[in-house]
């Protein structure tokens, strides 16, 4: 078979394989394991979080949560105005900052960073909200494709940046939290090529989401293990926000065609922007043990296989580290 052949057959199945995973989770969500709300404090003032992404959908609906629960936000987007004005920034003064962020560009993650930094103010949480799914390949200004760079390699570059400022804000009892915000799409990511993670040879826009949202996860646990010879003083999480209507499906032909449909059966924005709540602030998250494991409405469940193994998260780590020049995480 010649490699145009395979090159379809391999895009056909990706696009088979996530539609099918896509579509059992819409059915688990509405049918058997369906919302459940965050288990948090009602008051967590004194808590400040660092999110990306707070101008639309999920994020937008967890930066309200949030700021409801007495949080000090810091949100991180392309479009500062249009964020003030999803948030009504106005009502509330020191407790929001939004700053300019492009997790498409190495310069601007570094700018964001420094401006957190000189905030003065300690962090307790980063949520690494972002993202973006499907569409033609593109390269960013650095030369990585564009899902890997906004969903993981962006991410992975701003909790090295914050995670001196992380460390000294948690504690042994109340430790600071990553949390990233991967998807059940991250099994589609067991095919990924550590030769040719920016799909320069072949490219399947699903299997490209796909790896970015394996490699959040793998992230996560490969981090979090690391703290483990010490007393933690942050824990790493990754979670599936669950399938939501929002507008990441806009290269999605079905839920463009038939809304409705889309409407009836997927999530709401503020459901998903619930999951992000109960991983930034729950209390038994805290001491869990997370190992092979990610949040999946708001419940820990193993990952899989392909992301749990250490020896592919290593892969990856030193990839990233590789990619961004990074001698030793956490240090600049
Ligand atoms: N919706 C779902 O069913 C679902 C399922 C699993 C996982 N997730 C994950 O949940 C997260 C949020 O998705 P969503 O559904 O809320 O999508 P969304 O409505 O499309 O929102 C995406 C957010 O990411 C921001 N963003 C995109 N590219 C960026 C960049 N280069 N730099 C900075 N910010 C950027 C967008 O800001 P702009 O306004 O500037 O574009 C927007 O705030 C994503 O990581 C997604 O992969 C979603």
């Amino acid at each position: 078979m010649n490699c145009f052949k395979m090159d379809c057959l391999l895009t056909l199945w990706y696009k088979f394989y996530l539609n099918v995973v896509g579509a059992t989770y819409i059915f688990k969500e509405q049918i058997w394991d369906r919302h459940r709300k965050p288990s948090v404090p009602a008051n967590c003032e004194g808590t400040n979080i660092v999110i990306t992404g707070g101008s639309r959908g999920i994020g937008l609906e967890a930066v309200k949560k949030l700021l409801n629960l007495k949080c000090r936000i810091i949100v991180g987007c392309r479009s500062v105005d249009q964020a003030a004005k999803a948030l009504n920034a106005k009502e509330y003064n020191e407790q929001l900052t939004i700053l300019p962020l492009d997790l498409m560009k190495l310069s601007s993650v570094r700018s964001f960073a420094e401006q957190v930094k000189s905030t003065g103010i300690p962090i307790h949480c980063l949520i690494n909200n972002a993202g973006i799914m499907f569409g033609p390949r593109k390269e960013t200004e650095d030369g990585f494709e564009c899902q890997l760079a906004t969903n993981h390699i962006g991410h992975f570059l701003l909790s090295h940046l914050l995670f001196n400022n992380l460390e000294a804000a948690g504690t042994a009892e109340k430790p600071a939290r990553i949390v990233n915000v991967s998807s059940i799409a991250h099994y589609l990511g067991s095919w990924m090529d550590f030769q040719d993670l920016h799909a320069t040879k072949r490219y399947s826009p699903e299997q490209a989401y796909g790896n970015s949202k394996a490699a959040q996860v793998m992230f996560s646990q490969y981090l979090d293990s690391m703290q483990a010879s010490k007393v933690p003083r942050v824990r790493v999480l990754a979670l599936h926000p669950g399938v939501v209507k929002t507008d990441l499906y806009t290269h999605v032909w079905w839920v463009k065609l038939f809304d409705w449909f889309a409407w009836l059966t997927m999530k709401t924005a503020p459901q998903g922007g619930d999951t992000l709540v109960h991983a930034a602030l729950a209390p038994e998250l805290a001491q869990a043990v997370v190992t092979n494991k990610y949040l999946e409405n708001s419940r820990l469940q193993r990952t899989s296989d392909f992301t749990a193994s250490l020896e592919n998260q290593r892969k990856l780590w030193e990839a990233s580290c590789q990619m961004l020049n990074i001698q030793e995480f956490g240090k600049e």
